[in-house]
């Protein structure tokens, strides 16, 4: 699509149209998920208005405020809804339905954000900056001409599908044009740290949407971060994670018989997925040498409670997708 392009210019065009569509006196607000893509789209924002951007994150129990404070400069709040999105959550087990939730809790949250702010500010933020990128719009509303029709519609990604129609906030979408790869490249000129850029891609509903079926159920969250966690960490002893898309846990809404030291179990199923991919739209499953998962599933069934069976996930895009909701 944009062959020969280069990112300096797109930097400089997308600045340009920042700064001619907020006006003087807007107050623009950005929610960061803690991934790639809101981070760079912020850090571009920022360049253009500097502090008339207002950033929130929604945590989520990951380390990155230090990141957005200490290396990008990027004004934020902090502010912890866990609760109040698993309370909307509680019972839900359609796919999309919890997405279109999540995607609505979001909104409140950032009206919540944007009501403090004019308080403090005596002034409505106006636009709301996403880090949308072009694989996203396609997968959520593919463009017309494409042949397939809002019936086709993939998954509703958070910040595309998702958002209320008579959402009041104007929408920034900087990177709405770009693939990842490039938008990496983009954070680097941005001198967003590399450390940061090379993260896996996390996908903005959060961890939501990687345990299947309804997230309150049985200690899910808390399962899957530790399964997550030993999974990644053994990506990254093992020098393989730059060679991996996009590497993480599923907690499954299943349950097996075992054995684990000599007393009978019925406990969960977790699955393993990993991918290397281009730009998201289509990837193939990552293989892992056969003593590396050897040792991460003794890890896994050894330290995490409440799990005595883990699954590979050997499915390519297409026919899945990369996550499973
Ligand atoms: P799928 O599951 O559609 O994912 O094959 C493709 C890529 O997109 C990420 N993903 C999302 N990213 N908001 C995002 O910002 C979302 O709602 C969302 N859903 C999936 C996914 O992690 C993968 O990298």
């Amino acid at each position: 699509v944009n062959a020969g392009w280069k990112m300096e210019d797109v930097m400089a065009e997308e600045i340009k149209v920042i700064n001619n569509r907020v006006g003087s006196d807007d107050h623009v607000i950005c929610a960061l998920s803690g991934g790639v893509d809101s981070t760079v789209a912020a850090t571009l924002v920022h360049r253009a208005i500097g502090d008339w951007l207002h950033c929130i994150f929604v945590d989520n129990g990951e380390r990155v405020m230090e990141t957005f404070e200490r290396d990008l400069h990027l004004p934020v709040t902090c502010v912890d809804a866990t609760e109040q999105f698993l309370s909307k959550l509680k019972g839900v087990v359609d796919p999309e339905l919890k997405r279109k939730i999540i995607g609505k809790e979001f909104i409140c949250v950032f009206d919540a954000f944007a009501k403090e702010l004019e308080n403090n500010l005596g002034k409505k933020p106006a636009f709301l900056v996403q880090g949308t990128l072009y694989p996203d719009v396609i997968e959520s509303c593919p463009p017309p001409g494409t042949g397939r029709s809002h019936s086709h519609t993939i998954k509703s990604h958070h910040n595309v599908g998702g958002l209320p129609k008579d959402m009041k906030l104007k929408l920034i979408e900087p990177l709405k044009l770009l693939f990842k790869d490039e938008v990496r490249q983009l954070g680097r000129i941005l001198t967003v740290p590399y450390s940061f850029l090379k993260r896996h891609p996390f996908p903005g509903p959060g961890l939501a949407v990687r345990v299947l079926g309804d997230v309150t159920e049985d200690n899910a969250l808390d399962t899957l971060r530790q399964v997550d966690e030993i999974f990644i960490q053994s990506i990254k002893d093992a020098g393989i994670y730059d060679s991996i898309w996009q590497a993480f846990a599923v907690f499954l809404p299943v349950k097996s018989v075992g054995v684990q030291g000599d007393q009978r179990t019925h406990s969960h199923v977790v699955a393993l997925r990993a991918v290397t991919s281009q730009d998201g739209m289509t990837a193939d499953w990552y293989h892992f040498e056969r003593e590396f998962l050897d040792d991460v599933v003794q890890k896994i069934c050894n330290n995490v409670r409440g799990v005595n069976r883990v699954a590979l996930d050997i499915t390519s895009k297409p026919p899945s997708t990369i996550e499973w909701e």
